[in-house]
């Protein structure tokens, strides 16, 4: 049995046009991989599909040798996956901690949630200052911290993370990354998903590219830095 996350010759329209023509790609336990491409290559999509919120009609995704492709969305959570979306959506009328809740409903006990919170405050002091304050009254910044935060509380064995640094400032995107190599460290995979290609190789371990709806490079991140196919991916 293989293990990560396997997507192989994976196929997913909206409606009839297929956004993402044959993907293939891994992302291997206890590494950063990355997904490079510029805005509508499918980057989302491809997430989506990985989810089971817009299924491949054709094509197969596998982690940790359990079957995906035909599972519906919980099931995928349930086999240790967890996703911090595009836009960090947060939940702006309930609180740090509420938030953070919301992350481990599937936990059924206290203690375990407990602590869960320890870890998350751990990574984040700033949610344990801001733990009892409305999530939608908090700096971008800061509700970015709490969308991973959320995430995290599931305990997942791969966190899938959707462009986290679109729309925060230098500073915080620099912040962000830091988590997520934090992240890594833990010991929880991670598939980032991102445009910001000189931070994201920094941190990465292999990275793919993607260019309308197809893997047109990939290699380590040392091999992708000065690659033609990523620069033609982006401005070609
Ligand atoms: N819900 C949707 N319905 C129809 N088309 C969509 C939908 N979401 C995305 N698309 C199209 O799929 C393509 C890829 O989009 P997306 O996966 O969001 O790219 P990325 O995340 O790389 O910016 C784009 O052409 C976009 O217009
Ligand atoms: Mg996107």
């Amino acid at each position: 049995m293989q293990s990560g996350l396997i997507v192989e010759e994976v196929y997913t329209a909206y409606d009839k046009a297929d956004v993402l023509e044959g993907v293939s790609l891994t992302a291997k336990p206890g590494q950063i991989t990355c997904l490079l491409g510029s805005n509508g290559s499918g980057k989302s999509t491809l997430i989506r599909s990985i989810l089971g919120l817009t299924p491949p009609h054709s094509g197969r995704i596998t982690f940790d040798g359990v079957d995906l492709t035909r599972l519906p969305t919980h099931k995928v959570v349930a086999a240790g996956i967890a996703c911090i979306p595009e836009g960090r959506k947060v939940f702006p009328k309930l609180t740090v901690e509420e938030n953070l809740r919301v992350g481990a409903y599937q936990e059924p006990s206290d203690q375990v949630v407990l602590e869960r919170f320890e870890e998350v405050y751990e990574i984040f002091p700033r949610l344990r200052e801001r733990r009892t304050q409305l999530a939608g009254t908090m700096s971008g910044g800061e509700q970015a911290m709490l969308s991973i935060g959320r995430g995290l509380m599931r305990h997942p064995d791969i966190l899938l993370i959707d462009e986290p640094s679109l729309g925060l400032s230098p500073l915080l995107v620099q912040e962000n990354f830091k988590v997520i190599r934090n992240i890594y460290e833990r010991g929880i995979t991670v598939f980032l998903v991102e445009q910001n290609v000189h931070q994201t190789l920094a941190i990465a371990h292999y990275g793919y590219v993607l260019s309308k709806g197809r893997v047109v490079a990939e290699g380590t991140a040392e091999q992708l830095q000065g690659n033609e196919e990523v620069s033609q991916a982006y401005f070609g």
